[in-house]
């Protein structure tokens, strides 16, 4: 073992190893806080200033995390700041900055370069670097390497380097960030064993592989496979419904098979940082090596459509009422894209939203976790306001919703999720999109 890995693993062990973490948003702070949670000392870094002065004050940033959890933080020695200089104070730094696409549907690698020329321009020897965000394979070695060699320092040879890809589930209660096994790739043997060494403080367990680009790979295969299999499904249910046939009955029937199956659930379409993006990060990378990844883009094509197939069920529902689309009041319960949290990410709410004001009609919503839309309010959940509708369309399960007061009082319900199988006698008409 070299020196230089060696006195890392001895601060890491004695828990005196200072964490860097750049980008503090939804990966980056739950990471924060299991790391003050497990004795080290954490420094977020953000070209957010309000979101450093929030985290500085131990204020609530999403409401999945609660308040006393980033008091916590602050109790336990973390902080955020914006002083990049202080880059070079960490002897761990963990990227984990958006990875978008641009309006062409392409990369928009600008954050990961940003974040790795800020690196690069205050690193020191000895230094671990890990990068997070969901990627396509080759970023580490192809653009943040060379960005970080800039220094003069060498990785593998002067600073550690490697690829972990967050699996966070934002909301999800039963696996929080320390449940969830963490793959990760190293530059090196030795860049690889440091990481794994950093990340057993925090996690159950570390799933080690070859190289950076099976890590970078594993992550997008496992959102392609979510991808895929909800276009799938909701290619069925246009089908299926055609038929009169419930998917949503087919599906619970499916799923008693003890093997070979696993449920996906139809939806108003894909939402979220991940599912309708990093897809195509690899389908992008597979064109430079003159291949196509056709299921990729069905089910993006798939997935995309479902919003048109909302709104025009929604005006089906309206049209046997002798309505139109048009001047119709119409509220959508729920923008955020899943239920419980209030990530409006793309969600496929927002674009339902557009098209049905598109198409004339009078659009309120409402969510318990998104107070407002810019200037637009979330409509109050009363008997007024829900009899004032002549549609409600249910984009989001959120679980503290009052789905029977609702169905006692609306007119008309369009459920996307299923919400209003078992509400018994409900006075609303109801149809399954
Ligand atoms: N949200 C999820 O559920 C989830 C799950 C797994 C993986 N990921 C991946 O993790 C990465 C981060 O996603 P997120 O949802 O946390 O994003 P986010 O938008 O919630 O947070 C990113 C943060 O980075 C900050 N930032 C941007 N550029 C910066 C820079 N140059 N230096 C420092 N800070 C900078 C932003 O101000 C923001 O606070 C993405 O690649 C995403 O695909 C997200």
């Amino acid at each position: 073992m070299t020196i230089l890995s060696e006195k890392l693993q001895n601060k890491i062990r004695d828990k005196e190893a200072k964490i860097g973490i750049i980008g503090m948003g939804y990966v980056g702070i739950p990471l924060s806080l299991e790391f003050t949670i497990n004795g080290f000392n954490v420094l977020g870094f953000d070209k957010d200033k309000k979101r450093i002065d929030d985290i500085n004050e131990g204020k609530q940033i999403m409401k999945h995390i609660k308040q006393k959890d980033m008091a916590d933080f602050i109790a336990n020695d973390g902080s955020a700041t914006n002083d990049i200089t202080k880059l070079n104070e960490m002897d761990c730094l963990i990227i984990c900055v958006p990875t978008p696409l641009d309006v062409h549907e392409q990369p928009d690698m600008s954050y990961v370069e940003a974040a790795s020329n800020d690196i690069s321009k205050n690193m020191r020897k000895g230094q671990l670097i890990v990068l997070e965000s969901t990627t396509y394979p080759g970023t580490t070695k192809e653009l943040v390497k060379p960005i970080l060699e800039k220094s003069g320092l060498i990785a593998g040879k002067d600073f550690f380097l490697a690829y972990s890809p967050e699996r966070e589930d934002p909301g999800n209660k039963e696996f929080s960030v320390s449940k969830i096994p963490k793959v990760m790739g190293g530059y090196t043997e030795e860049c690889l064993e440091n990481t794994s060494i950093l990340y057993k403080n925090i996690v159950a367990e570390t799933v080690k592989v070859s190289s950076m680009e099976t890590a970078e790979s594993t992550k997008l295969m496992e959102n392609i496979f979510r991808a895929v299999n909800i276009a799938m499904v909701n290619e069925l249910k246009l089908v299926l419904s055609r038929m009169d046939v419930n998917i949503w009955e087919v599906i619970d029937a499916a799923k008693t098979k003890p093997f070979g199956f696993m449920p996906f659930y139809p939806g108003p379409g894909m939402g979220g940082h991940c599912i309708p993006i990093d897809p195509f990060y690899l389908s992008w990378k597979a064109k430079e090596y003159n291949t196509e990844a056709k299921f990729i883009e069905l089910a993006g094509e798939i997935n995309r459509k479902m919003t048109e197939n909302i709104a025009h069920r929604i005006g089906k529902g309206l049209n046997d009422d002798a309505k139109s689309v048009r001047d119709s009041k119409i509220m959508i319960l729920g923008v955020a894209y899943k239920k419980d949290i209030d990530d409006m990410r793309e969600s496929p709410a927002l674009s339902i939203r557009e098209l049905l004001k598109f198409k004339g009609a009078t659009v309120s919503y409402h969510d318990p976790y998104v107070k407002n839309i810019n200037e637009e309010k979330s409509l109050e959940l009363n008997i007024k306001n829900i009899k004032n509708q002549d549609a409600i369309l249910i984009t989001t399960d959120h679980s503290n919703v009052d789905y029977e007061f609702i169905a006692k009082h609306a007119k008309l319900i369009i459920d996307t999720r299923n919400v209003m199988a078992n509400i018994k006698n409900p006075n609303a008409r109801i149809l399954r999109a």
